[in-house]
C-alpha cells in the first residue's frame, strides 16, 4: 500500500449519510447518521463537520459536533450530541429518519492514550462531557481504570451522567443549580477525586474557561491533562485559519495553531489560556517578533503541529510515573454547553 492509499484510508471523508434517529436527551439531542467510512476511522476526541441548511442556504459554514459513539450497525453509524441553540442546530433537530446530511470527518486529533494501564479521570462540562464516552471505552480496552467528573448549570444539562455512574470506577455530577450530585462547578471537586481515584491522567472537553481551570488545577498536582477545545470554526480542515489559538511548543516558541487540524485536543499547558482570542505579541510570525524561549516550557514534547502527535507521545510517557496524588505528587464559557 502506498502512503497516499493509506491516507486515504486513515483520513477524513466527505459523505452523504442517511439520518437514522433523532432523539432527544435531556436538554440535548443526539442524531444518528449512517456514514461507514466515518465511523470505521473514528478515533475517540475526533469531529464531524456538517452541513446545515439543505441545499438552498444561507448557513454557508459546516457545523463542528464532537462524535460521541459509532457502532457496526447497518455498516457503520455515528452519534453525536448536540444543543440546539441556533439556526444550524434548530436546523438538525428538525431532521427525522430517512433524511440525508452532508458531513465530512473524522476531523482532528484524537485523544492519546496511556501505554499502560494508569487511573484515568474524564472531566466533561455540559454537552462536552458526550465526547468522553468512546474514550471511557478506549481506556478501558487498554485496562486503565476510569473516573469520571461530570457537571452542568442543571441535572438535565449533564449529559451521560447515569452511564458515567454506570460503566466507570466511580462518577461524580456537579450542577450549579444542586439539582444533580453536589451543587458548584467541576473544578470544586476536582481535588478531591484526585485523591480519591488517585489519578494519574486528567482529559477534558467543555467550555474553553472550565478547560483552563482544569489544566491550572491539574499543574497543581502535577498531572497531564489533554484538552479538547472548542474554538469557533469555519473549514474545519486547516485551511482559513479561523481556529487558531495560542499554543507554546516545546522548543519555548508560541505559534497560532489551528485547533481543527493541529487540535482540538492539545496538552493543557502548551495552550496560552490567557491569550486565546489574541495574536499574543511573541508569538512566532506576529508583528516584531523575535525567538524567545519561554519558561517553564515542557522540553519533551514536540512542537504543535509538527508531524508525530505531540500529545499522544507525552501523555504515555508521562502517564508512566509511578507517582500519584496521596504519594509525592499529592503534596504539592464559552456558554451553550450547559454549564
Ligand atoms: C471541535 C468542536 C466540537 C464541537 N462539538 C459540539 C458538540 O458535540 N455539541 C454541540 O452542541 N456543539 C458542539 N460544538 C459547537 C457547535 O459547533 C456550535 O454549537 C454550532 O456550530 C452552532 O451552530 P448554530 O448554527 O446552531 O449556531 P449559530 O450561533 O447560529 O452559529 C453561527 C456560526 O457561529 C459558529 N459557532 C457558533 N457557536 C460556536 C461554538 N460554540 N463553537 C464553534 N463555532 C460556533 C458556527 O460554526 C456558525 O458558523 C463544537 C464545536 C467545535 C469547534
Ligand atoms: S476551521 Fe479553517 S483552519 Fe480550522
Amino acid at each position: 500500500m502506498t502512503a497516499g492509499e493509506h491516507e486515504a484510508e486513515t483520513g477524513p471523508m466527505q459523505v452523504r449519510g442517511t439520518v437514522l434517529t433523532v432523539r432527544q436527551v435531556d436538554a440535548y439531542h443526539a442524531i444518528t447518521i449512517v456514514a461507514p467510512g466515518i465511523a470505521a476511522r473514528f478515533k475517540p476526541g475526533q469531529f464531524v463537520a456538517v452541513a446545515v441548511g439543505g441545499p438552498d442556504t444561507s448557513m454557508l459554514l459546516r457545523r463542528a459536533f464532537s462524535i460521541h459513539d459509532v457502532r457496526p450497525d447497518h455498516g457503520g453509524t455515528v452519534e453525536f450530541v448536540f444543543s440546539a441553540g441556533g439556526r444550524g442546530t434548530r436546523w438538525l433537530a428538525e431532521r427525522r429518519a430517512r433524511d440525508t446530511l452532508d458531513l465530512t470527518g473524522p476531523l482532528g486529533r484524537p485523544f492519546p492514550v496511556p501505554r499502560d494501564p494508569v487511573s484515568c479521570l474524564l472531566v466533561g462540562g455540559g454537552y462536552g462531557s458526550a465526547a468522553l464516552f468512546a474514550l471511557a471505552d478506549r481506556l478501558r480496552e487498554r485496562r486503565c481504570s476510569v473516573d469520571f467528573l461530570l457537571g452542568a448549570a442543571s441535572g438535565d444539562k449533564v449529559f451521560g451522567a447515569l452511564t458515567a455512574r454506570r460503566t466507570s470506577r466511580s462518577a461524580t455530577i456537579t450542577t450549579v443549580d444542586g439539582s444533580l450530585g453536589v451543587r458548584g462547578i467541576v473544578t470544586d471537586m476536582l481535588g478531591q477525586v484526585i485523591h480519591e481515584a488517585r489519578t494519574d491522567v486528567i482529559y477534558a472537553c467543555g467550555p474553553m474557561p472550565m478547560l483552563r481551570q482544569v489544566t491550572a488545577l491539574a499543574r497543581r498536582y502535577d498531572i497531564p491533562v489533554q484538552v479538547a477545545v472548542e474554538e469557533a470554526m469555519a473549514c474545519g480542515v486547516g485551511v482559513c485559519m479561523t481556529c487558531v489559538l495560542p499554543v507554546v511548543g516545546s522548543d519555548g516558541i508560541t505559534r497560532m495553531v489551528r485547533s481543527c487540524v493541529d487540535g482540538p485536543v492539545f496538552r493543557g499547558e502548551q495552550v496560552r489560556w490567557d491569550e486565546v482570542g489574541t495574536i499574543p505579541f511573541d508569538a512566532f510570525g506576529a508583528p516584531g517578533w523575535e525567538p524567545k524561549v519561554r519558561r517553564g516550557a515542557d522540553q519533551g514534547a514536540r512542537p504543535p503541529g509538527s508531524p508525530r502527535q505531540p500529545a499522544a507521545a507525552s501523555a504515555a510517557d508521562r502517564s508512566d510515573r509511578p507517582a500519584r496524588p496521596g504519594g509525592s505528587r499529592d503534596s504539592a464559557k464559552r456558554p451553550g454547553h450547559g454549564t
